[in-house]
């Protein structure tokens, strides 16, 4: 995966150590997640019960995917994430969820990355990954292959750091081809935009 050397982040996704114990302390803090998680699942434009199919970028060791295979009890996930490790812990942590989800690994930051994802998908969901690149070409680029990933009826949801804002993300879904795009949720550091494909 691409090097990150910028300083306000200092992640090491490649570590076993680092990442086993960046997920325990993310799991103390779960609870504060669900609110937006349950924004984010509400948003979603599906019946609880429909079998859809949805892929989780920067699935991490995949706290939003199972919440959305609970929520949506006949979804099928793909998790996917840049390191061989967060995979890894996935496995372990949605061990309760065999035959409904796939972990798959890509580095987001490349172009053609959902190439080997097998979508199309119904929906696409993040969670407080995509800013990882953090060149803002690339979260443009990310938004705009997302779409040619997606069925018709579908959406993006990503939950994330607003850097640069929030309005200059809408613009990047809106030039990425989504329609009635915009922010669901506001949490301060963090809000949830995404749009629609007609
Ligand atoms: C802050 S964690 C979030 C994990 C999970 N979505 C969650 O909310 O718990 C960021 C995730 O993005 C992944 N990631 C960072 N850069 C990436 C890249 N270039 N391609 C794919 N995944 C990447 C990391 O491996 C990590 O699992």
């Amino acid at each position: 995966m691409a090097q990150i050397t910028d300083p306000w982040d200092h992640h090491d996704w490649d570590s076993r150590d680092y990442v086993r114990d960046w997920a325990e302390r993310q799991d103390a803090g779960e609870p504060h997640r669900e609110p937006a998680f349950a924004v984010l699942a509400e948003t979603m434009p599906f019946e609880k019960n429909a079998p859809i199919k949805f892929l989780d970028i920067g699935s991490g060791y995949g706290a939003l995917a199972a919440y959305l295979l609970t929520q949506f009890p006949n979804a099928q996930a793909v998790c996917h994430d840049g390191s061989a490790e967060m995979l890894a812990l996935g496995r372990e942590h949605l061990a309760g969820f065999a035959g409904r989800v796939q972990f798959i690994q890509s580095d987001l930051s490349q172009p053609g990355w959902s190439k080997k994802l097998q979508g199309p998908f119904d929906a696409v969901v993040s969670s407080i990954a995509i800013h990882n690149v953090r060149e803002y070409e690339t979260i443009r680029a990310i938004y705009a292959e997302t779409f040619t990933a997606l069925n018709a009826g579908g959406c993006l949801l990503n939950l994330d750091r607003m850097r640069p804002s929030v309005e200059e993300q809408l613009q990047w879904l809106r030039d990425g081809g989504f329609a009635n795009v915009k922010s669901f949720w506001d949490g301060g550091k963090r809000a949830i935009v995404g749009g629609f494909k007609n």
